[in-house]
This record gives C-alpha cells, structure tokens and sequence, in this order.
C-alpha cells in the first residue's frame, strides 16, 4: 500500500487505490462505509505501521484505535502478528531484588512472553515474588491474568497456579502462552504443574478454598488508564477511580480469605494525572487492602522504561510543569498469622520546614520524569537543586541527626501543624514539597508517605500535584535477606489553592 514516491502528506486508499491527502478516514467512512475503514485500520496495525502513524493516516486518537482494535479481537493487543519462536527459557544471570526499586530496562522475552497484549507485567516481577516467596509445589493465584505472565512463570518454576480474568479473550491468549514443554533440566527439584486457567471474576473466588493459597500475584486495571475490553460486565477498567476502588475492596477481601495466613500478596498499581495534578490511585489501593486486614510487608516501586525524557515531551514537562508518570507501586501484603497485630512504633526523623531558596545557578538538564535517581555522593544535592528549580516555595524535610520514636499518627500530624504553619503565609499558586520515608517497624512497613498524603487530602487549601520517588543509583549487588533494603524516598508535592 505504501508507495515511496508518495510525499509524506499523501497516501493511497487502500479499497480505491486514489492517492489522498492525510487524514482518508473521512473519505473511507463517506465513500466505502464504516466496515471498510475499521478494517482498513486493522490491516494497517496487522502490516506493522506504528500507532502514531496510523493515528496521521486515518485520523484517529491512540484511544479510539485502541477501541478498534479490543473489539475487533476482545481484547487489547498492541501488535496483532502471531507469537514467535521460544529462543530461550529463562533470563540471562538472573539475581533476585534486593532493594525497594525495581527496574528492568528489558521486560523479559524469555518463553513465550512477549509484549503484545497491552498492559502486561514485565515477567521479572512475578519471577520475583514467586521465587522469593514459595517453594516448588505450592500454590500461585493470578485473579488478573491477562496474556498469562505469572501462569508461564509458575509452570516454568514447578509451582501450582490458578489464573483467571473476566475477559474470555485472555483465557484464549494465556492458554496459548501456556502450550509449550519446558526441557527437563529446568525442573531437577520438582514437578511441571499446568496451571488451572479460567474466566473469572476477582470479586468473587468462586471455587477458591479459604487459607489455601500460598501467594497472589495481582496487577488489576489501573482503574480506566488502559481499556481492557469493550463490553464485559465486572471489566474494572470501565470504571472511575471512585467505583474502581470501591470494587477493589471486594477484591482484597476474597484474596485476604484464600490466601493462608502468614503468606504474601503482591499488587502492581500505578497513578494517573487529571488536570496536571496527580491522583495517588497506588496509595489508595493499599488502604483498600490495609482495611481488609492485610499488613504491609514491602513497598517496592517498580520504574517504569517506556516514558519519552528527551525532545518534545521534556520541553512540556518544563514549559506546564508537570512530570512524566515514571513509576508504579508493587505493595506486598502478608496476611497475618494471628487476626489483629497492633502496630509498632518506628523511629521517625523529626519532621522540619525550611523555605527553598532559588538555586544559586540552574540545573542544566532539569528532571522531567517523576523517578530522580542519582549517584548516591549527588543524591541530597540535585534533590534540592531540582526542587528548588522547579517548586521554589518551601519544604517540610528531615531534621538531621534527630529521630523520634512515634506512632504513624502522630507524625502526620506533627506534619500537618507544620504545614498549616507554612500555609499562613503561602500565597495560592506555591508549591510546599515534604520529603517522606516508609519505615519499617518490627515485622512491617509503616506507610509513611501514604499516611501524609490520606492526612493532607483533608486539607482545603492544598492539591497534591506530584508523587516524585527520588533514590541512589547505587547497583552494587546486595546479599539477599528475608526484608528488601528501603533506598527510595518521596516527594510529596502540593499547590496551595485559595
Ligand atoms: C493489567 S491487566 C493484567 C496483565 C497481566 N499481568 C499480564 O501480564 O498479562 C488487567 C487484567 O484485568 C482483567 N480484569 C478486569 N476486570 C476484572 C475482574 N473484575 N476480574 C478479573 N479480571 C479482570 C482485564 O481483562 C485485564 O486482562
């Protein structure tokens, strides 16, 4: 269909043969009707012409050809070619994480996975969470399956899986990524298990015996971010960050009552943006499992390679002052052993407000993603010249050297005293930044971060902006402990409003 003589701004139709000028949406749809042009579309996607390229041809947004394309096939895929060739059956030197930030640059195309069904979860981390927590034989449970990412790693790690999604479309695709016989050698200390896949709903395990699963692996819809079917009823990504984390609490209790107690429950979640302001759908969802009886055991953000920092998308991120969504959460639950643990005091740095002072000479080139990681001897350094560049304004960081030992609760409202105190004299339109820490405490992790922002979400006067995770870019190998090392913190970013 693509004729090299064409200038840039023509191309044929592809049911006439005319040469027309971009967009020949309208001329498809007018001339040879809507079947045509959808299937125009498709056949554009199925050759392999990129997305933004078939949005300039036809004339439509990355979301409406989503849109064609989930109906088309029931669900949506980023590429419609067949899967390809196993080449290899594991990663190349696999190390398990050590640390709280988790970022693997390549996703993994080891089996069968690839990238193809959109929003799929890199296979490093279910590899992660069930080498980490199970041994061979137990039980894995995936309640939203997708492409089938933890159901090829169970099966390549001789562990038992139960997988299900409301889409029947994806019983389909992880079933095929499910066909193939891994060589012997992989499995020396244990059995191959197929893993039990089926259409399902989240908020309700039928089937699913309480206390028998050993670990859920979970990544829901990220409320609506990407649309995952067209249609189904109980699809939680048709639904408003309201009713989203509404069904959500029906999720975590049926995977608080089959999961056994003592044993881990892993969720990838990530924020979204209205307005340039960010909303913290990741800290919500961990309430959301915290009052179902779950307690915290990690928190691991996971970094996010596929953000645009360079040309077109930094200059916004500077001119609008807004940065580019860069992470997700992966909190990891444990059920505990015994109903109701109370909760244990951490030591805490005090809590200080300074005012920001403008940098004494720009950043030369200034972050433009909400993930700043830096050389550990730089990290406090263009932490502050970063701030100050773009938030001015004041900060309510850490006195150093002065720890206190408090509840959760009494820190966010030592902070929230000193933010009022800020507040009396900010004019609407500044920025107040907190710098926060989770701690860990006896066997937990005390949300820290998450606590400030429930606490200052009453406030009337402030918007949350921004979630901006800041750690060391220190990659020396770590020895492997029950507990991941905490290196990242938070930047709360707030505008006062009147
Ligand atoms: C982020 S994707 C999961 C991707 C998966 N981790 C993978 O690697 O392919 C979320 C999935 O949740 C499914 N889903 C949406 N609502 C659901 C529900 N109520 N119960 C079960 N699955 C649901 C969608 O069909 C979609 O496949």
């Amino acid at each position: 269909m693509k004729n090299p003589l064409l200038e840039k701004s023509k191309v044929v139709c592809p049911i006439c043969g005319t040469i027309r000028s971009k967009p020949i949406g309208e001329h498809i749809r007018t001339e040879h009707g809507e079947q045509a042009f959808i299937q125009a579309v498709l056949d554009a996607k199925r050759a392999g012409v990129n997305d933004a390229e078939i949005g300039e041809r036809f004339g439509i947004t990355f979301r409406q050809l989503e849109h064609i394309v989930t109906k088309a096939y029931g669900m949506n895929l980023s590429v419609l070619s067949r899967p390809k060739r196993i080449r290899s059956w594991a990663p190349p030197s696999f190390q398990l994480e050590t640390t709280t930030v988790w970022s693997f640059k390549q996703r993994g195309n080891w089996a069968t996975h690839d990238g193809r069904y959109r929003g799929n979860w890199s296979p490093y981390i279910p590899r992660n969470l069930i080498l980490r927590y199970t041994q061979p034989g137990d039980l894995v449970l995936d309640p939203f399956v997708g492409g089938g990412t933890t159901a090829v790693e169970a099966k390549l790690l001789g562990r038992k899986c139960i997988a299900r999604d409301i889409n029947p479309a994806c019983v389909e695709l992880t079933l095929e990524n499910l066909r193939f016989s891994p060589p012997h050698t992989l499995f020396s200390e244990s059995a191959v298990y197929e893993p039990e896949v089926s259409v399902g709903d989240a908020r309700h395990l039928h089937g699913i015996a309480d206390n028998s699963v050993d670990l859920i692996c979970a990544h829901p819809p990220y409320a609506s971010i990407i649309s995952y079917t067209s249609s189904i009823d109980g699809d939680l990504s048709q639904l408003s960050v309201p009713e989203f984390l509404r069904e959500m609490g029906a999720v975590a209790a049926e995977c608080y009552r089959v999961l056994k107690p003592g044993r881990k429950c892993a969720v990838l979640i990530g924020d979204t943006r209205q307005r340039k302001h960010i909303v913290p759908i990741g800290f919500e969802t961990v309430g959301v499992f915290l009052r179902a009886g779950f307690r915290l055991s990690e928190m691991v953000i996971k970094r996010q390679h596929n953000c645009k920092t360079t040309g077109f998308w930094c200059e916004r991120s500077v001119k609008h002052n807004f940065l580019l969504l860069a992470h997700e959460y992966l909190p990891i639950f444990e059920k505990p052993v015994s109903g109701m643990v109370p909760e244990a005091n951490a030591v805490i740095p005090s809590p200080v407000a300074v005012r920001i002072q403008p940098p004494a000479k720009s950043v030369a080139s200034p972050e433009t993603t909400t993930v700043w990681v830096f050389p550990p001897e730089e990290l406090e350094g263009l932490t502050s010249a970063n701030i100050a560049q773009r938030y001015g304004g004041h900060l309510i960081g850490h006195v150093p050297n002065r720890s206190t030992t408090v509840t959760l609760e009494d820190y966010t409202r030592e902070v929230q005293v000193l933010v009022a105190d800020v507040l009396r004299t900010s004019q609407p339109g500044e920025f107040i930044v907190i710098q926060a820490r989770d701690f860990r405490a006896g066997k937990y992790v005390l949300p820290v971060a998450k606590a400030v922002v429930d606490a200052l979400g009453q406030n009337p006067h402030l918007w949350i902006k921004e979630i901006v995770i800041t750690a060391p870019n220190d990659s020396s190998a770590e020895p492997i402990e029950d507990n991941l090392r905490i290196v990242h913190q938070y930047l709360l970013v707030y505008e006062v409003v009147q």
